[in-house]
């Protein structure tokens, strides 16, 4: 067996925790070092993991640990310059999502890692949640018939943060599962939103993407809503499908339900309802954040590109942008130029 991954680790604030628990737990990691601008927070973290060193300064924990790989879970804002330094030093790089606040900043992410051969992976995390993968091999299977359109409800009564609206903060998740279910991007997007709890800052949004194929997704978050909801309804065109991630473990109901034109001999009516069996099929799930960091660490040892490449945070930030741009016009339809 290979030598263990030497991994830093940046940003120990409200998510970084729950991350090094994580990476802690794989055999294949040696977390040697980390780092936090924060004394309150490098306190708590030398309390839980007394043995990994800890500094204030990125650069020495860049040159200073011979380390294979960094690990960013600071805030947004931070992620472009930081993943930038992570990179120009030869390491292999993970970064929160959304990968940056501007999709220029993530085509120069995407290059740096291409210039020095290092992996740049984004947390879009649901990519590598259990239910999301049996979805979309049972959209492969054909069982659903053609996908006609999703949607997707991530509400709650805050985390309201300051320095991303709603949509920057919830949303990335849900677009990478639509990019990732549909297989292609969305050419056109339009969005409405409201900022009833801080000036210039949406806290609800509703979106509407446009695919290529026709296809449509629609995205609503919200920070003030009286339920917690994480759920996402995929229309087919033989059955349909929601997710509810709420539910501990019964998260995936197929419905046999649709619309199919009515037979030679009905009189009247040229469409039928159909009305099925409901399935909730049994699906193996563990945690989804364990399962990002095992998958980080084996792309980093074998050079694969990782499920959700720097290329796939520079597509959902392309289209974040698409719904800002179109947010700032009253909702008007807003092109995404991809390559
Ligand atoms: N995948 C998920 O479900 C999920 C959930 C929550 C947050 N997140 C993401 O995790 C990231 C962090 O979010 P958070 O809520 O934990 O933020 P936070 O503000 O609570 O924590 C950020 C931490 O990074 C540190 N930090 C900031 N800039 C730094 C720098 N230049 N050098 C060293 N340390 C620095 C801060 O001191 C703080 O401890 C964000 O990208 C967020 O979108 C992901």
């Amino acid at each position: 067996m290979s030598a263990p991954l030497r991994v830093g680790f940046v940003g120990y604030g409200y998510w970084g925790p729950n991350i090094l628990r994580n990476l802690e737990r794989l055999a294949t990691v040696d977390v040697v070092a980390a780092c936090d601008a924060n004394p309150d927070n490098r306190a708590k973290l030398a309390s839980a993991y007394p043995h990994i060193a800890l500094t204030d300064d990125l650069e020495q924990l860049l040159t200073g640990y011979r380390l294979d790989a960094v690990v960013v879970a600071t805030s947004a804002p931070t992620h472009a310059a930081l993943a930038a330094r992570v990179l120009e030093a030869g390491l292999h790089c993970f970064v929160e999502k959304p990968l940056t606040l501007s999709s220029a900043d993530a085509a120069h992410l995407v290059k740096l890692a291409e210039d020095n051969d290092r992996i740049l992976m984004v947390g879009h995390l649901m990519v590598y949640h259990g239910a999301i993968e049996w979805i979309r091999d049972y959209i492969d299977s054909g069982e659903l018939g053609e996908v006609r359109y999703l949607y997707f409800q991530r509400l709650n009564l805050g985390k309201v943060r300051a320095d991303e609206n709603s949509f920057w903060s919830l949303a990335p998740h849900d677009v990478s599962v639509a990019l990732y279910l549909l297989g292609e991007t969305p050419d056109r997007v339009s969005a409405n939103g409201a900022d009833y709890l801080r000036d210039g800052v949406h806290d609800v949004v509703f979106a509407n993407l446009h695919f290529p194929s026709g296809r449509l997704a629609n995205i609503h978050v919200s920070w003030l809503d009286p339920h917690k909801t994480r759920r996402m309804t995929v229309v087919g065109s033989k059955k349909m499908l929601v997710f509810d991630d709420m539910e501990a473990t019964d998260k995936i109901w197929i419905y046999d339900k649709g619309v199919e034109p009515a037979d030679a001999m009905a009189y009247g009516e040229d469409l039928t309802l159909r009305f099925g069996d409901i399935r909730v099929p049994f699906v193996k799930l563990s945690e989804p954040l364990g399962a990002e960091m095992s998958h980080f660490v084996e792309c980093c040892r074998t050079g694969t590109t990782p499920r959700s490449s720097g290329a796939d945070g520079l597509r959902v930030v392309q289209v974040l942008e698409a719904v800002d741009a179109s947010l700032a016009s009253g909702g008007a339809p807003v092109t995404i130029e991809t390559e």
